[in-house]
């Protein structure tokens, strides 16, 4: 680890598909590029096409998942820059892990959209196949998602803009 640079935060967007994670990312970014701070978007779709391509999204597969994106985040965030990590995540023991690799500088968000809304956006079709079946091991539909205990804050995206979110956001890190 280099010691002559100081650990960035490493904040962790977790929540069901569609809760609008990904737009929340990038909005979060934004406001980081605009006070003048790098920062990094590990998203799970992105990662799914590239380093993470061989995991399904068995309970093993995504303990995997996040171990990779949490040490990732890890190795950015020993580089100064800010990582903003957007995966469901959706068991504790999965925050567990990602929050035991990333240490003192992990800030679990919660990205909090209630089912039915995800269902009723359905933006890229995927609860409708879930639904029929076409699409096994769905979060929310035909695998767990766990509310998380103790986030260190939560979002409520369905009542408030992605950019209310991400200013939230912003403004609870501290910067
Ligand atoms: S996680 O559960 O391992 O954290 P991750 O965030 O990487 O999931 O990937 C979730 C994305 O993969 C969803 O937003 C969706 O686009 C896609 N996806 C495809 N199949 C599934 C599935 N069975 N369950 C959840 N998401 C799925």
């Amino acid at each position: 680890m280099n010691k002559h640079i100081k650990q960035a935060p490493v904040i962790w967007l977790l929540g069901l598909s569609g809760a609008g994670k990904t737009t929340i990312a990038y909005q979060l970014q934004k406001l980081f590029t605009e006070a003048n701070r790098s920062s990094l978007i590990l998203d799970g779709d992105e990662l799914r096409l590239g380093i993470n391509k061989d995991l399904g999204f068995s309970k093993n597969d995504r303990a995997e998942n996040i171990r990779r994106t949490a040490e990732l985040a890890s190795i950015v965030s020993n580089n100064g820059i800010i990582t903003i990590c957007s995966l469901i995540t959706p068991l504790q023991q999965y925050r567990t892990l990602a929050a035991s690799i990333i240490g003192e500088r992990y800030y679990e968000i919660f990205v909090d959209c209630p089912l039915e809304i995800c269902e009723q956006r359905d933006v890229k079709g995927l609860y409708q196949k879930a639904k029929t079946g076409e699409l096994k091991e769905f979060t929310g539909i035909s695998s767990s998602f766990e509310s998380p205990v103790a986030p260190f804050l939560k979002v409520h995206s369905y009542t408030e803009s992605s950019e209310t979110c991400a200013r939230l956001i912003f403004d609870s890190i501290g910067f």
